[in-house]
């Protein structure tokens, strides 16, 4: 046999939705697109505006917002590479990287030394790669080399030479930030959106928002991706709508208002069974000294303790908090709580964010394990859980970041937001039957006959142009069919064309719930099913 006649004879393989994500189809999206018009009319009386970003951005971005040692970062993020197609360009990726987000201190002599050292064989390493075409490069990729390699040389002679002068911490700092972006751009990694704050705060820098009235409001809607383990309610394309408050004060009526928006959303929704819980997880003052403290009482139950929560006492002891292995919730209900160690600041906030709370009605629980996976976070946290949803029944998860503007280069700014999983607010919408039912056509055509074909042609514009729902034929059908038809789709009425119809102007309507029928002119009828429609 031939090969193109084996491929003939090979079945067509049957494609199917990658592992983890999902189409969603009517009647389902009836239902998301009720959801975010929903959200779309509370966002705009709590004054948000609505803001697009792209679906990817730099790698680097997440990295230093969420946190480089975070889950979401260094497990689940999705991305986009550009060149890792052979053993070389692979290893050089990863140098790069890890040059990238390699601490530098101006004090450690040695550091400096191998760092300077590791940029420079990066260099030669990617220039002999570039001539045997092992990797991509263009002019522009040798010229930014050629910036690294200037940048090396300074800061092995200059600056270590001249140590004494004024200034040279800030040369130092300067060279090594160069040294960072040039890095970046050799080979600039990109990667989908894993959530959306901190792009929300990239574009607040880039289109120097700073200078709007503060604060600026700001809300999102759309695919995040992460690639964790699917099961229900966790997807590895998944929705988020989410908002972000930026710039202004800080002030404890901010953090409860962004809370009472939420809240006011899944009651408009008849969200079921909704639980808030809140907590304080201090400040770059109090926060620290509180991690030693905790690192120090898990030390001591160390081998009581699960491999995951061991590893967290070095990387992250807070996050052993978030545990939910069985055994080892008794030892954690006995550690330090952060309530207890807040520096005054940070417990007065709490406090007034409290006060706000209940002024406004909002019933919360507190709960001092609240820490959430993500870095940028400061005081107010925040997750909201809802019914129907098992083990994944965190709806919506937000809280206080202060300094992330900051981080990624912009001015002091105050911030705080949220956002919820739409994938499991439709979820236990539909678990509590709170769903609506698909809505069936308004009008089915049935018509039959060359002459009444275009009475049913100009019939459905004009029922269309008046907001009605029809289903017109594309082809001749016997009256008894196309009731049936009609009778499938959910329709509410049949309009029935024949050639009577049409020499009569009489056009007759037929309810479908009880069988009833009535003659109405064109005018008439349009004013009929506009007074029904409204009843
Ligand atoms: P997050 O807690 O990582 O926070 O995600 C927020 C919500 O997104 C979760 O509560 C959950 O409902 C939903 N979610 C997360 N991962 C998945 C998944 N794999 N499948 C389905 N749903 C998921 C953030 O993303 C922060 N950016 C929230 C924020 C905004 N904080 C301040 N501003």
């Amino acid at each position: 046999m031939s090969e193109g006649a084996a491929k003939k004879e090979e079945k067509p393989r049957k494609f199917q939705a990658i592992r983890g994500t999902r189409d969603l189809l009517p009647p389902e999206t009836a239902l998301w697109n009720r959801v975010e018009q929903t959200g779309r009319e509370v966002f705009a009386t709590f004054g948000f505006g609505e803001i697009r970003f792209p679906i990817f951005e730099w790698t680097e971005l997440f990295a230093r917002s969420i946190g480089a040692d975070t889950d979401v970062v260094s497990k689940e993020m999705y991305l986009l590479a550009r060149q890792h197609d052979n053993e070389a360009s692979f290893d050089l990726a990863r140098r790069r990287e890890s040059l990238m987000f390699r601490a530098v201190s101006s004090s450690d002599k040695s550091g400096i030394d191998s760092f300077i050292q590791e940029i420079g064989k990066f260099c030669s390493d990617y220039e002999a790669a570039l001539s045997k075409e092992l990797v991509y490069g263009d002019v522009g990729t040798k010229v930014v080399l050629g910036y690294l390699k200037d940048s090396i040389a300074y800061l092995s002679s200059d600056i270590l030479q001249q140590a004494r002068a004024a200034d040279w911490q800030e040369r130092f700092d300067r060279t090594v930030a160069l040294c960072r972006q040039y890095l970046d751009m050799v080979d600039a990694t990109s990667a989908l959106r894993p959530e959306g704050t901190a792009s929300v705060c990239r574009a607040y820098i880039e289109h120097n928002m700073q200078q709007l009235p503060q604060p600026v409001k700001l809300y999102y809607m759309g695919p995040m991706f992460r690639r964790e383990r699917p099961q229900k309610g966790r997807y590895r394309q998944f929705y988020q709508i989410g908002a972000e408050v930026l710039g202004g004060s800080d002030a404890p009526a901010i953090d409860a208002e962004v809370i009472e928006l939420v809240m006011t959303f899944f009651e408009k929704l008849e969200l079921q069974g909704v639980q808030l819980s809140v907590n304080s997880i201090g400040c770059r003052e109090c926060r620290p000294k509180y991690v030693e403290l905790l690192r120090a009482e898990l030390l001591k139950v160390k081998d009581k303790i699960g491999p995951d929560s061991q590893r967290r006492i070095d990387t992250n002891p807070l996050r052993v908090l978030d545990s939910k292995v069985k055994e080892e919730q008794a030892i954690i209900e006995k550690l330090p709580r952060i309530g207890d160690h807040l520096c005054k600041e940070c417990t007065d906030h709490y406090a007034a964010v409290k006060r706000e709370l209940d002024l406004r009605g909002v019933k919360y629980r507190e709960n001092w394990r609240l820490v959430r996976g993500l870095d940028y976070y400061m005081r107010t946290t925040f997750e909201i859980t809802a019914q129907g949803l098992g083990s994944q029944d965190a709806v919506c998860g937000g809280g206080r970041y202060d300094g992330l503007v900051e981080l990624l280069g912009g001015p002091p700014t105050k911030g705080i937001g949220f956002a919820i999983g739409e994938d499991r607010l439709i979820l236990s919408l539909q678990e509590s039957g709170k769903a609506p039912v698909a809505q069936g056509r308004d009008v089915y055509i049935a018509w039959m006959g060359e002459i009444a074909r275009a009475t049913a042609v100009r019939a459905a514009k004009a029922l269309r142009n008046a907001g009605f729902s029809v289903e017109l034929p594309p082809v001749e059908q016997k009256f008894g069919k196309a009731l049936g038809q009609a009778d499938k789709l959910g329709a509410k009425y049949a309009l029935i064309l024949g050639d009577n119809e049409v020499t009569s102007g009489e056009w007759t309507l037929k309810t479908l719930a009880d069988g009833s029928q009535a003659k109405f002119t064109e005018p008439d009828l349009l004013e009929h099913l506009r007074k029904q429609k409204k009843l």
